[in-house]
């Protein structure tokens, strides 16, 4: 069964703005975050999962987003290096974690800019990386040669689909959940190319965060509103949980941002 990283909401809200869907106007309500956090840990466990849980910290409202903390594959974990200096700060907290915790370390050269999980999802045997507005894409480079696996770098062309865990979600059968706007014409080429039994979201539920979902096997951790997805994966045999995550998408992200797997695959 899988291990996920969760981090609470204790300090999370609209502090800054550092993507198109955070309005420093629109802050979260902190009771209802808690509540949406809580059904997302609460689903987590009850399908299984063991949920690690880290102390947040004040002042970094952000850190909620636990999937940006890194990339973790078997013991290894590939820190990341934020883009924003509102959420560099939450760095050394990952780190002490992942070393209290046993995991094998390995740092990216300062400045080179890779915000984890979020922005690197394995398909199958391949990496597939996004870049432009957070992670930079000569980190896919070292990350490729760090793991030794092919790694596939995707540009992405929509700032609210700023990083690729809001656009792209591999499924265990060798699919994907995806938004092809998202991505320019050699992006989209380059997945119909390697990943078949792709699921479109449409528009309106790419908008509502449809593709950021945790994938537990057939278990499928979305957004509510979105019921073109969630019939499109029962169709393909999977079983669709809907998480109210409203508060979540004021800071653009949602169910999959908010959980790091642990590790995302075993040692390549
Ligand atoms: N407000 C956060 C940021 O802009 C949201 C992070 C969402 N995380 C994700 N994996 N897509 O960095």
């Amino acid at each position: 069964m899988r291990k996920v990283l969760l981090c609470p909401p204790d300090y999370y809200g609209i502090e800054y703005e550092i993507n198109p869907w955070m309005n420093l106007e629109h802050n979260a309500d902190p009771k209802l975050a808690q509540a949406q956090w809580l059904g997302l840990h609460d689903k987590l466990k009850s399908l299984g999962c063991t949920v690690e849980v880290m102390a947040p910290q004040p002042k970094l409202p952000d850190m909620v987003f636990t999937a940006n903390a890194g990339l973790v594959v078997g013991r290894q974990f590939i820190r990341s290096n934020f883009h924003f200096p509102q959420r560099q700060g939450e760095e050394q907290y990952f780190d002490k974690w992942f070393e209290a915790n046993g995991y094998k370390i390995v740092r990216l050269p300062a400045g080179l800019f890779f915000e984890g999980e979020g922005d690197a999802l394995f398909c199958g045997e391949t990496l597939f990386c996004g870049y432009r507005f957070r992670s930079d894409i000569r980190s896919h480079e070292r990350i490729g040669e760090i793991l030794k696996c092919l790694v596939i770098s995707l540009e992405l062309v929509l700032d609210r689909h700023y990083h690729l865990d809001t656009c792209f979600c591999p499924l265990p059968d060798g699919g994907a959940i995806w938004y092809p706007a998202a991505f320019d014409t050699y992006g989209q080429r380059a997945i119909r190319h390697r990943v078949k039994n792709l699921i479109d979201a449409t528009p309106e539920e790419a908008g509502r965060f449809a593709c950021n979902a945790v994938v537990l096997e057939r278990d499928v951790l979305l957004p509510e509103g979105c019921p073109e997805l969630s019939k499109a994966l029962s169709a393909h045999g999977y079983r669709p949980h809907a998480l109210a995550m409203g508060e979540y998408l004021k800071a653009g992200g949602a169910c999959k941002c908010l959980t790091l797997l642990l590790p995302q695959r075993p040692d390549l």
